[in-house]
């Protein structure tokens, strides 16, 4: 049996976010400061080839299962087929899945199907022009929507649908984006807000929750729990029927990471951009496996390097507490 990749509370991690960049081409208020940031180039990343030796240490001798591709914007790395395919060839190949905002997969989303890319999630919280831009700084709404359509006929399925919703800017729009979503047979997910934001702006006083996108729904919806294990996945699932006719619609998630924090079942690790392990979102320490695979360290050693790290995992993120800090690093910089 692989050896596990476990921690001191008894958790195994098998599902494994590598951040593949620190750039997006959208400024999200939640996420990145209108400004942008300094972003890592060349040599600071890790390499298509450093890419998919971590996963086939992470694979082969650690245990992992579930490789999700995340940024910043994923779709902005050139070599993205490369890395996907190189993933998806080796012996223990996980399944391998994208989070993006979609811009670029108009012309991408067949050639990364073809290389062995099994699902995508889309970060998406407004299908209105407007709103879209209030939030992501930028007027690409139209690209997001190209995209979503080009994975589709591609045959990438299911395809999920992110949602953060702030107050007053887009938590109205929720049962409109809701029956958008089921008309086209996609998950809709609705996150809380975690205090990930590059202008450390967050307060959970003002964050919609878990309760709130009930009560949004209730007028237009009946949401009943689905039967579905949550098994340390983020969302707890929900049957959508018309309130009416009790017709079924489809399905829906919410993402609680803060009011129903599900940290108790993390089963996930992190590289972020330029090679460093990072046990949960909100870590103050990193480990430098970058450092180690360029100055020659073989695969037992760089396993070894990323066993004593999970091994100091948190609990959990902390945010109840007194004592908790917000990390330095925005969401866009750490891996989505
Ligand atoms: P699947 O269940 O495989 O579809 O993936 P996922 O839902 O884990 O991945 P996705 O990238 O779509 O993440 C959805 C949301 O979960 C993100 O927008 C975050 O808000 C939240 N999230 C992602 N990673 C973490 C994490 O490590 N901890 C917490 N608390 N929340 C996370
Ligand atoms: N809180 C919760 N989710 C966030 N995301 C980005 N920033 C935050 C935040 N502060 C989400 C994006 C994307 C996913 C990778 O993370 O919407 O879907
Ligand atoms: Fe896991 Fe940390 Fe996310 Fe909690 S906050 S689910 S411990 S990565």
């Amino acid at each position: 049996r692989t050896p596990a990749l476990l921690d001191s509370f008894g958790r195994e991690a098998t599902d494994l976010r590598i951040s593949l960049t620190d750039f997006c081409n959208l400024r999200c208020s939640y996420c990145m400061p209108a400004s942008g940031l300094t972003f890592l180039r060349g040599e600071a990343l890790l390499s298509t080839a450093e890419i998919i030796r971590m996963v086939r240490i992470a694979t082969e001798l650690l245990g992992v299962t579930q490789v999700r591709l995340t940024g910043g914007e994923p779709l902005t790395r050139h070599d993205l087929p490369e890395i996907v395919a190189g993933i998806s060839a080796l012996p223990a190949a996980p399944d391998v899945s994208l989070t993006t905002n979609a811009i670029g997969l108009e012309s991408r989303a067949a050639q990364l199907r073809a290389a062995g890319l099994d699902r995508i999630n889309v970060s998406l919280d407004s299908v209105v022009s407007a709103t879209f831009e209030r939030i992501t700084r930028r007027p690409l709404l139209h690209r997001v929507l190209e995209g979503i359509e080009a994975a589709r006929e591609a045959g990438l399925a299911p395809i999920k649908v992110n949602a953060v919703l702030l107050p007053g800017v887009n938590d109205h729009e929720l049962p409109d984006l809701l029956d958008w979503c089921l008309e086209r047979d996609l998950q809709l997910r609705v996150i809380e807000q975690m205090p990930l934001d590059a202008d450390h702006g967050w307060e959970r006083a003002r964050m919609i929750t878990a309760a709130d996108v009930h009560a949004l729904l209730a007028p237009h919806y009946r949401l009943s729990p689905a039967p579905v294990a949550r098994e340390g996945a983020p969302a707890e699932l929900f049957d959508v029927a018309d309130p009416v006719t009790g017709a079924h619609r489809g399905r829906m998630g919410i993402i609680a990471s803060v009011t129903r924090p599900f940290c108790a079942d993390c089963r996930r690790t992190r590289l972020t951009a330029e090679g460093r392990v990072r046990t949960c979102l909100f870590s103050h320490e990193e480990t430098d496996l970058r450092g180690a695979l360029r100055a020659g360290a073989s695969d037992a050693q760089i396993a070894d390097m990323w066993r004593a790290a999970q091994w100091g995992k948190a609990a959990g993120h902390g945010m109840d507490s007194p004592d908790f800090v917000q990390p330095q690093r925005p969401m866009s910089a750490i891996g989505g």
